[in-house]
């Protein structure tokens, strides 16, 4: 049977891929960011998965006004790095698990949540830059990753709680997957960010820190704070931290299981215009 073995929680920021590509991690500003990373990337390869299900959002790259999922599965065999600008990050493509990525689709949808199916998509710093603060810069990615983009750029954006019981729905569908495989779940985006408007440049460390606390040890609580709150208090772009929750949802204590333990926690501020957060919890199984 395949397994969730761990969750993993990280801002995107993308001005930290652009650090990457061009050599600047080195350099005192970006040294801070980059060395609450270090026990992660370690711990990676420790704990080295066969598949990520990366929950991300994309930023009106590959999907536009036009054209608004809510929760949209990749089901290709491969995803290309997209062009948001400035050409594509020079990292790797991104390897897909057609196969496994069908079944949670069936398997979703039949527990009545509606997903958009996406065979063919290029994905936009949400989902490299976790992968390059995780793996470094690797020739390949060392697995295969299922894509999950969620909808928190365009109103109306998915309520924590439908995130959180998604994230249920999602664990059930990888557990009854009849192949061994180590899975991992990441949640990625926030933390608190506005860019835009009076209120660009807004982080409240606060917030932050009570959220991670949140998420750690009351998810369920945590998961009825309705997104006017995580505008008012995290900014217009904080509302991206939604997206852990599918990601929790999906640990195995939420079923019953035994409390996850924390390998890893970390918190920065500033990175680009928004703080940093991230997570590690392993599940005891
Ligand atoms: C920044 C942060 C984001 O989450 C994003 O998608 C774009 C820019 C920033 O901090 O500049
Ligand atoms: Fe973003």
């Amino acid at each position: 049977m395949a397994r969730i073995t761990a969750s993993v929680y990280t801002s995107h920021v993308p001005a930290i891929g652009a650090a990457m590509d061009l050599g600047k991690t080195q350099e005192p500003y970006w040294q801070k960011v980059f060395a609450g990373y270090d026990f992660s990337r370690q711990w990676l390869k420790d704990n080295k998965p066969d598949v990520v299900f990366l929950v991300y959002n994309d930023h009106a790259t590959a999907f536009s006004l036009e054209l608004i999922p809510t929760f949209a599965i990749g089901t290709a065999a491969q995803f290309k790095v997209a062009d948001e600008g400035w050409g594509p990050r020079p990292v790797p493509d991104v390897v897909g698990a057609p196969d496994l990525a069908s079944h949670i689709a069936h398997s979703v949808i039949q527990q009545d949540f509606d997903l958009t199916i996406v065979n063919k998509m290029d994905v936009d710093h949400g989902l490299t830059v976790p992968l390059s603060l995780m793996c470094g810069q690797p020739r390949e990615w060392p697995f295969k990753v299922i894509p999950f983009a969620v909808n928190v750029v365009q109103y109306p954006v998915p309520s924590g709680m439908r995130c959180f019981r998604l994230g249920q729905a999602i664990r059930k569908a990888i557990e009854s997957y009849d192949e061994d495989l180590n899975v991992q779940i990441w949640g990625t985006g926030g933390m608190s960010h506005q860019l835009q408007g009076p209120r660009a440049g807004l982080i409240n460390k606060e917030w932050d820190n009570r959220f991670l606390d949140r998420l750690i040890e009351d998810p369920e609580g945590l998961a009825s704070v309705p997104h006017i709150e995580y505008v008012q208090e995290a900014g217009s772009e904080g509302i991206e931290l939604v997206m852990w929750l599918i990601a929790r949802g999906a640990m195995a204590d939420v079923a019953g299981g035994r409390k996850p333990t924390v390998k890893h926690r970390f918190y920065h501020v500033p990175a680009s215009n928004t703080a940093v957060g991230h997570l590690i919890l392993e599940n005891n199984l």
